[in-house]
């Protein structure tokens, strides 16, 4: 082992840690697994990576690349072991391009620093997941990462301009290019976006960039309880005029627990409906809210909205949906499945019968306006009861045509399924772009699908 790690340190710049501080805090991510890391280095340049990537494949030893460790499903969790790639030091926005709208930036760059630093220029980043205020910008390319603002602009594979990579063979890479537009083929770069750190380790990333909305206009608004929500998000999707960013959703017990002093303006006890309007003066913006006003009340939804003025402060409370029943449940399912619009009530009707077979509680929030809800469950995953609640929960969504993973990705925890929704060829295509990317299976194995090794 010491003679191991006394290579390790030899054969990299960056700085090598074992400590058991820092091992305890790399062995987890916000899931609810735990990993065993042998080390963790934090490389200074993209050389760097190269030589540890080589030193990786010489001694057969895993890799596992990390930025702020946000991700849900164990994709940043060293389940085989290994040395930890700590990127978060790679944090800078080296440059901003405000014509053709891109930024250029270290992937340890948190998405919060990334919108600070855009803001002057009338710019913004438009993926903004639950975890925005301390997750990077590696990360959400790692994942394809989503939240909110999906609804109008989706989600992180839409906002790469191109980036930066380090291969499983030590080769360096860059895929995409400042052009606007290219047809060359299959799209390598869109492969990257999503391949959960099994392919290569990420070392730069171009990202597009959207003009920032002068006013940003939130608006909470109660529901009635019980009642259909397909109706709500198809008719707040094919709206005109509205200047919609996001439709979010929170269920009586997920809004109770983002209620009081510090939480949303609740009128009552219920479901609330959380929307971002987005508008270029104070008179755009009313239009704008009389307009959902009206395509809501035809729908049934009569309450008069709350209006946050601070979108960015309702983003932040409802970020914490997760992490308020982290504090409540512990560990405990939490799923992100998304279907067809005219699905949502039929799959909502499935996840209680889910909750009452089982005898577990469920909250349930996420993003109507897409139809990606996130069904958390208060039980253990790891329980027979846990693991029977999650195969349905992901068979339900199947069954209706959606999916088993909308933003979170796939990790080591849903591996199992992931056949199920790509099919045999589908898994085998996987397999081979990762023969070819690591040929030795170093690069964040037990990920996405098993690795070669296994
Ligand atoms: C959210 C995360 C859980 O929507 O995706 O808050
Ligand atoms: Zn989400």
């Amino acid at each position: 082992m010491t003679d191991l790690l006394n290579s390790l340190t030899r054969a990299v710049h960056g700085v090598v840690r074992s400590d058991a501080a820092e091992i305890l805090r790399v062995d987890h991510d916000a899931s609810h697994l735990t990993g065993h890391a042998l080390a963790v280095v934090a490389p200074r340049d993209p050389d760097d990576v190269v030589a540890l990537v080589r030193w990786a494949r010489e001694h057969g030893v895993p890799l596992v690349p990390r930025g702020a460790g946000t991700s849900l499903d164990g994709e940043s969790v060293p389940m085989a072991g290994g040395v930890v790639v700590d990127l978060s030091g790679w944090n800078r926005v080296m440059e901003i391009l405000e014509d053709e709208r891109l930024a250029r930036v270290g992937p340890g760059t948190v998405n919060r620093d990334l919108q600070a630093a855009l803001a002057p220029h009338g710019l913004f980043f438009p993926p903004n997941p639950g975890s925005w205020t301390v997750s990077t910008i590696g990360g959400h390319v790692g994942t394809n990462a989503s939240g909110p603002r999906s609804f109008r602009y989706g989600p992180t594979r839409s906002w790469v301009r191109s980036l930066e990579a380090v291969l499983g063979t030590g080769e360096r890479v860059g895929w995409g290019g400042r052009a606007a537009k290219r047809a060359v083929g299959p799209d390598l770069l869109s492969l990257f976006v999503g391949s959960e750190g099994t392919l290569g380790i990420t070392t730069e990333v171009t990202v597009r960039l959207a003009p920032l909305p002068a006013i940003r206009e939130a608006l909470v608004v109660d529901l009635p309880d019980g009642g259909p929500l397909a109706p709500v998000a198809a008719a707040l999707a094919r709206a005109r005029g509205t200047g919609l960013a996001a439709v979010e959703y929170l269920d009586r017990a997920c809004a109770a627990e983002l209620a009081g002093p510090q939480g949303f303006d609740h009128r009552r006890d219920g479901p609330l409906l959380l929307l971002e309007i987005e508008a270029e003066d104070l008179t755009e913006a009313r239009a704008r809210r009389e307009r959902v006003g009206e395509v809501l009340r035809r729908v049934g939804v009569v309450t008069e909205p709350t209006v946050y003025d601070d979108a960015d402060v309702l983003w932040t409370l409802r970020g914490r949906a997760g992490v308020a029943l982290d504090e409540r449940l512990g560990h405990r399912i939490r799923e992100d499945v998304a279907v067809p619009l005219a699905a949502i009530d039929p799959l909502v009707v499935e996840l209680e019968r889910i909750s009452a077979l089982e005898h577990v509680p469920l909250y349930l929030f996420g993003h109507l306006g897409e139809g990606n809800l996130h069904p958390n469950y208060a039980v253990d995953p790891e329980s027979s009861s846990g693991l029977r609640v999650r195969a349905a929960v992901l068979a339900a969504s199947s069954a209706l045509g959606g999916t088993i993973s909308a933003e979170h990705g796939i990790g080591a925890i849903k591996a199992p399924f992931l056949e199920r929704e790509i099919g045999t060829p589908g898994v085998e295509v996987l397999r081979a772009l990762k023969r070819v990317c690591d040929p030795d299976g170093i690069l964040n194995p037990g990920k996405l699908y098993p690795s070669p090794r296994e």
